[in-house]
């Protein structure tokens, strides 16, 4: 049998804006401890990463700022490969989507589906925006979730409660474009058939969760993709940005980006092997006989990595003598949001990885972050825990133990390793914690149990100072140099066993420390046995985390906590001018609110019945996470009168009642003077 190989991968970002802490927490950091640490026991692994370079919302951007795509990807490719490889990211390689051999590999996959009679050619209903003359693509349209009443849902699919329909559902639908309502016009498109593959993809993930222990999220999360049953996907858009399809009847559309992207780890895995000068190697890592493929995502990315590319693959190996492997985990995160509130660009909210490495170390970053990882359920970075643990933990704990160290070894042992004297029980249960840590902690980071895993790491830290306090060598050399030789011998050798179990979650103080320890770095599994050689030669010592002051944290929540401090980019909607007789068409009213009820199912909607002078009518309105119903009753409020009549979640809506969404996403009813009689006219 051929030597183990693993693949790993992280989601490919989108080069559509900066990697922020969250992205890190979610997908990367968690995979680069687990790839630094299994190489570290001499596994043969490859890390797989980079750029996913199509995709709508690349083009909307560089409408945007009026460049080109290509302009957008290559600034964010760019700067988000700097920015990780500041924060310590291993990768073996960081790719793009948009190279020649990942066109080739997309188009490679579409072919042999096509030419297998896959894929099925659907005529189907998209948008089409009369006045921008081009089909829309989902994301260019908005609307309301049929399901539960999200009101910036996209045109197949809802961001907010996962569900996936037909456009022709969507409520309310706008072009992101030009603001006009479109309309649904036929065009055809290319099918994957998903729901032919149910079954087996339930075989696989219920085998692979009950070998490999999946996260109950992640099964979770599949059960209610299957529970609804897998439906066709369409895998193919109007649109010119992208990987072409391959047939010359559909040469004005591209391929749909996730159907390509998760195809992006093997097309970089190739490219990696390519530039090693052994163009055939990536296969053994893919397809060959005793090899692995764990794939590290955020929870926003499953149904693509449990069920989609598994079924891209699936469909592939039907077809051919060269069979990918399955993924054997996938080990998704929850989020990490900031200080409370999800990160978000269009808000201001979050700092970038790029932002944060100006000012703070990275190791201080990842150690913060990994101890923090949310793995379980969603966590938030808050600056207050980040100093903390940067100062008490880090500074205090690993950084002290290493610094006293070193102190009495250069003072009292002209910085040489000094022979143990007679072992006492103290030493004893030391020595046995040492060779004991690295495979406690390594069983935890094969399990994906990365924060425990951490924590261990500190523990071994505090015990360290722990054994040296209860040593107290400070006594010992003026009575028993014996002693204090066995003592710093042996936190000598705690040291480096800290610097080792440490390397994949603080890989730059881990090397520093080696390097004042004068030794190389060892296999995992021997390093806690590891002794060193009497009378071997330290390096000078340095300080290794510094303190992070109250006043430089304070400066970072005022510039950060307030998103109105800093540049926040608003994203000012468009809309076209529009002259004095189109806004007279528009007939609004004086509306007195006589009840108010909640929607059944929804969290968003609020049923109203209104009076406008005489007549009564009813409004179904997206206020439910602003208001209680009981508030409403009896309010005096704007409403559009002349409003073509809209259901929504089956309920009729004859209207539209005005209210202004603050910063905090907080709704405000528009409201006018209680003297003022319902039915009034507002111009
Ligand atoms: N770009 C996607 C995101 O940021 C992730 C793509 S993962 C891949 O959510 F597998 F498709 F590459
Ligand atoms: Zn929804």
């Amino acid at each position: 049998m051929k030597k183990e190989k693993i693949i790993v991968t992280s989601a490919l970002p989108y080069a559509n804006g900066p990697i922020h802490l969250g992205h890190l927490s979610g997908a990367y950091l968690p995979a680069d401890i687990f790839v630094r640490y299994k190489r570290l026991t001499n596994t043969d692994i490859i890390y797989v990463c980079g750029s996913d370079e199509h995709g709508v919302p690349i083009t909307i951007t560089a409408e945007k700022e009026k460049v080109t795509p290509q302009d957008i990807i290559d600034r964010y490719h760019g700067s988000n490969k700097a920015a990780f490889e500041k924060f310590g990211m291993s990768f073996d390689i960081y790719s793009r989507t948009s190279i020649p051999t990942h066109h080739a590999t997309a188009k490679e996959f579409f072919k042999s589906y096509y030419e297998q009679g896959i894929l099925s050619e659907k005529k189907t209903m998209q948008f089409f925006d009369e006045k921008a003359g081009m089909f829309l693509p989902d994301r260019y349209v908005e609307g309301t979730c049929p399901k539960c009443g999200f009101e910036e849902a996209r045109s197949d699919e809802c961001e907010k409660c996962g569900d996936l329909y037909d456009p022709s559902e969507l409520i309310n639908p706008k072009s992101k474009i030009s603001g006009a309502t479109p309309e649904l016009k036929e065009t055809s498109h290319w099918y994957f058939p998903l729901g032919k593959y149910q079954e087996r993809l339930k075989e696989f993930i219920t085998s692979a969760d009950k070998k490999f222990n999946w996260k109950s999220n992640v099964v979770q999360y599949c059960k209610g993709w299957f529970n609804d049953g897998l439906k066709d996907r369409a895998v193919t858009r109007d649109l010119d940005w992208g990987v072409k399809v391959p047939l010359e009847s559909s040469e004005s559309k591209v391929l749909y980006v996730w159907f390509e992207a998760v195809l992006g780890y093997i097309s970089a895995t190739k490219e990696l092997f390519k530039q090693r000068g052994n163009e055939d190697e990536w296969k053994e890592y893919w397809q060959g006989e005793n090899t692995r493929y764990i794939a590290f995502i955020g929870k926003d990315n499953i149904v693509f990595h449990t069920i989609i590319f598994p079924a891209m693959l699936m469909a592939w190996n039907d077809a051919s003598n060269e069979k990918y492997i399955m993924p054997e985990n996938v080990p998704a995160n929850e989020f990490l949001n900031f200080e409370g509130k999800k990160f978000s660009k269009s808000r201001g909210w979050g700092i970038d990885v790029e932002q944060f490495l100006e000012i703070f170390p990275p190791d201080s970053l990842r150690y913060t972050l990994a101890a923090n990882l949310p793995e379980n359920k969603d966590t938030d970075f808050f600056w207050k825990e980040f100093q903390a643990k940067n100062n008490s933990e880090l500074a205090d704990i690993l950084g002290n133990f290493i610094n006293r160290t070193f102190i009495f070894a250069s003072k009292h042992f002209d910085e040489k390793v000094p022979a143990r004297g007679e072992l006492e029980k103290i030493d004893e249960d030391m020595l046995v914690q040492l060779a004991d840590a690295p495979r406690k902690i390594g069983k935890l980071i094969e399990r994906y149990k990365i924060k425990d895993a951490v924590f261990e790491m500190m523990s071994l830290a505090r015990d360290g100072n722990k054994y040296f306090n209860d040593s107290e060598p400070w006594v010992s050399v003026k009575t028993n140099k014996e002693r204090t030789a066995t003592t710093v011998n042996i936190c000598l050798q705690t040291i480096s066993t800290l610097a080792e179990v440490f390397a994949p979650v603080i890989p730059f103080s881990s090397e520093k420390i080696f390097k004042m320890l004068n030794i190389k770095i060892a296999d995992w599994n021997d390093s806690g046995k590891r002794e060193f050689e009497v009378g071997h030669q330290l390096n000078k010592s340095e300080i290794l985390f510094s303190k992070i002051e109250d006043k430089t944290i304070d400066e970072e929540i005022v510039k950060w906590s307030n998103p109105t401090n800093h540049e926040v980019e608003v994203e000012e909607e468009k809309l076209p001018e529009s002259t004095f007789e189109d806004f007279l068409k528009v007939e609004l009213k004086v509306a007195e609110i006589i009840s108010a009820e909640n929607v059944k199912k929804s969290k968003k909607l609020l049923k109203l019945q209104v009076k406008i002078g005489k007549t009564e009518r009813q409004v179904v309105a997206g206020i439910a996470q602003s208001y209680e119903p009981e508030n409403l009753v009896g309010k005096k409020v704007v409403m559009v009168a002349n409003l073509k009549t809209a259901k929504l979640f089956g309920i009729e809506s004859q209207g539209m009642i005005l209210a202004i969404e603050d910063e905090n996403g907080k709704l405000n009813i528009v409201e006018v003077a209680s003297s003022l009689k319902s039915g009034l006219k507002v111009s």
